[in-house]
């Protein structure tokens, strides 16, 4: 056998080990899967904007060229997301938007329904808020801005939204903006609905970005988070598991991909999130109500929503 046979054998038996273990900790396994695809996601609209920088197209092909790209990635965005959930994440949102009843009574005394959706990037929930409150409920006028700090996120979103029915379309805005510190086009007071979804792990400052959802939003607006949470498993495999994501995947992120940096913070990101609990009570702390738990267990607990009212004074 020479050296080379030993090397390939080695990697398989780790690559092996390491399936094995991922398989019981269903948890993990699915939060590495889907940061995994966020970070392709990044890469690969980091590498179209250079294209787009570097280029010396004209106006014309790079319009074409963008919405193009655009529409390619949110279609791989949708498969991926399909095959590496087994769908799950549909099902997830169905239940997070459905459970908002927006548009359901006429909210202000003007009776607008303004409807927030930070870190919306695709749209895949503000797409959904939209057919609730205007087709399901009927509501008479929605105004709904997805906000994203990437402006190629935003890109894919906006892309998408051009198959939506006119009435829907008319109701969106899209604003460049970082969830904590929110800019001045969004007043205090003036929000009914905050929705966040698998965006709110990677924010730099959550309690900041808690405090802006408080300040923007009406008394008695609600704030609803859906984010990947904690499972409770068997204590062993848990800490097996850490012990192989901790030292495996960085290593793997470094052969495969070339990046250690990204994968190593992608497995720190996962475990560093707050627990259900611990989450709620930040909620709590930015000055919101809850009710009950303040949270709800989506498939065992590996995701969860979180709600908040703003209490009327
Ligand atoms: C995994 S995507 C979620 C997209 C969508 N909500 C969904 O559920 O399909 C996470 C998004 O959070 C955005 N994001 C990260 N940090 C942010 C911040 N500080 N403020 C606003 N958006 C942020 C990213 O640009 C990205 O589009
Ligand atoms: C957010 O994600 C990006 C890319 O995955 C990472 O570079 C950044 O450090 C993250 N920020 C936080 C606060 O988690
Ligand atoms: C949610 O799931 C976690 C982890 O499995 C568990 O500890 C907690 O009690 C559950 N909470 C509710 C309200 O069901």
């Amino acid at each position: 056998m020479d050296p080379g046979d030993g090397i390939a054998l080695t990697f398989c038996v780790i690559f092996i080990l390491i399936l094995i273990v991922t398989w019981l900790s269903r948890k993990s396994l699915m939060n590495f899967i889907v940061a995994v695809l966020s970070r392709q996601q990044e890469r690969e609209l980091e590498q179209h904007n250079e294209d787009i920088e570097i280029g010396t197209v004209t106006e014309e092909e790079k319009t074409k060229r963008v919405a193009g790209v655009f529409s390619s990635v949110a279609e791989s965005y949708d498969k991926m997301n399909d095959l590496m959930s087994f769908g799950w994440h549909r099902v997830w949102k169905d239940q997070f938007v459905s459970g908002l009843s927006a548009g359901l009574v006429p909210t202000t005394p003007s009776s607008d329904l303004r409807l927030l959706d930070i870190a919306g990037g695709t749209g895949d929930i503000a797409f959904r808020l939209l057919r609730h409150a205007i087709d399901i409920h009927n509501h008479p006028s929605v105004h709904l801005t997805i906000s994203d700090i990437n402006p190629s996120m935003l890109a894919v979103g906006r892309s998408r939204s051009e198959s939506l029915p006119i009435s829907h379309q008319a109701a969106l805005s899209f604003l460049v903006a970082d969830a904590t510190q929110l800019p001045a086009s969004i007043p205090d007071n003036s929000v009914d609905l905050y929705t966040v979804a698998f965006g709110i792990r990677n924010f730099t400052d959550i309690p900041a970005a808690l405090r802006e959802a408080h300040r923007v939003l009406r008394p008695g607006g609600v704030f609803a988070c859906l984010e990947f949470s904690a499972v409770q498993g068997n204590p062993i495999l848990d800490a097996l598991y850490k012990r192989w994501s901790f030292s495996a995947i960085p290593l793997i992120g470094q052969v495969v991909a070339g990046d250690r940096d990204s994968y190593q913070y992608l497995v720190e990101s996962i475990e560093r999130f707050p627990k259900q609990e611990e989450f709620r009570d930040m909620i709590v702390d930015a000055g919101f109500a809850v009710s009950g738990d303040g949270y709800e267990n989506l498939t065992n607990g590996i995701a969860a929503i979180h709600k908040g009212i703003k209490p009327v004074v």
